[in-house]
Formats: C-alpha cells, sequence, structure tokens
C-alpha cells in the first residue's frame, strides 16, 4: 500500500520528475512499513535527503522558463522542507510516531504535488 496517492494519475510527462516522485512514494512506504524507530529514521533521513533534491530539480527546471509563481513555489518548498524537519526532530528526541509522517506525507506534500507541481505540466 503505498501511503501517497497512486502518482500514476499523476505522472507530469517529465520523465526525471517523475522518476523522482516514484522513488519517494517506494521510500515513504518503506518509513510507513518500518517496525523499528532506526530503519524509520533512517529511511525518513533518506526522504528528506532526496525530497530536498526533488525540490532542487524542479526549481533548476522552473528557472529558465520564468515559471509564473516561481517564488511563491520555492516558498513553498521551503516550508515543506521545515516542516518534515520538525517531524523529523519530534521523532529523533520521542518516540517514533509514523502518524506524524504519513500526516505530512499524505496530506501537505501530496497537495503541493498534486496542487501546485500538476502545473508545470
Ligand atoms: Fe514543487
Amino acid at each position: 500500500m503505498c501511503i501517497l496517492l497512486s502518482l500514476d494519475e499523476y505522472q507530469t510527462g517529465h520523465a526525471e520528475i517523475d522518476r523522482q516522485h516514484y522513488f519517494l512514494c517506494e521510500l515513504a512506504n518503506g518509513i510507513f512499513q518500518a517496525h523499528r524507530k532506526p530503519t524509520a529514521m533512517r529511511l525518513g533521513n533518506m526522504f528528506f535527503r532526496y525530497l530536498n533534491n526533488y525540490f532542487i530539480t524542479e526549481e533548476n527546471i522552473m528557472r529558465p522558463y520564468n515559471y509564473p509563481g516561481f517564488a511563491m513555489h520555492v516558498e513553498e518548498h521551503k516550508q515543506l522542507m521545515s516542516k518534515l524537519r520538525q517531524v523529523m526532530l519530534c521523532s529523533e528526541s520521542g518516540l517514533w510516531v509514523p502518524s506524524d509522517f504519513i500526516d505530512f506525507t499524505r496530506t501537505q506534500l501530496m497537495v503541493h504535488i498534486v496542487e501546485t507541481d500538476m502545473k508545470l505540466c
């Protein structure tokens, strides 16, 4: 079960972006299914780095085209990374709470991908 929405329905048509969406989904699944905190944290840190790289890739694609709303889009990326950082910091210092991660991926991140990133198509 993918904790992200089926990204097959949300293909952007950009091979690199779609490949990264797929890998983010696979990582999110691994975190959701992790039974031990160390595993969840290791995958969570990978997810954090990969999501950051994904956002950088997206920004690098948009920049040369003077993409409308570029500055606001970049700001959304920063806010999402900040929220994910909070989830990871809370998990490091306390219990691993999968629902915090699931809430971040299923709602905040998916809203960004579906409502904002899809405008790139
Ligand atoms: Fe984006």
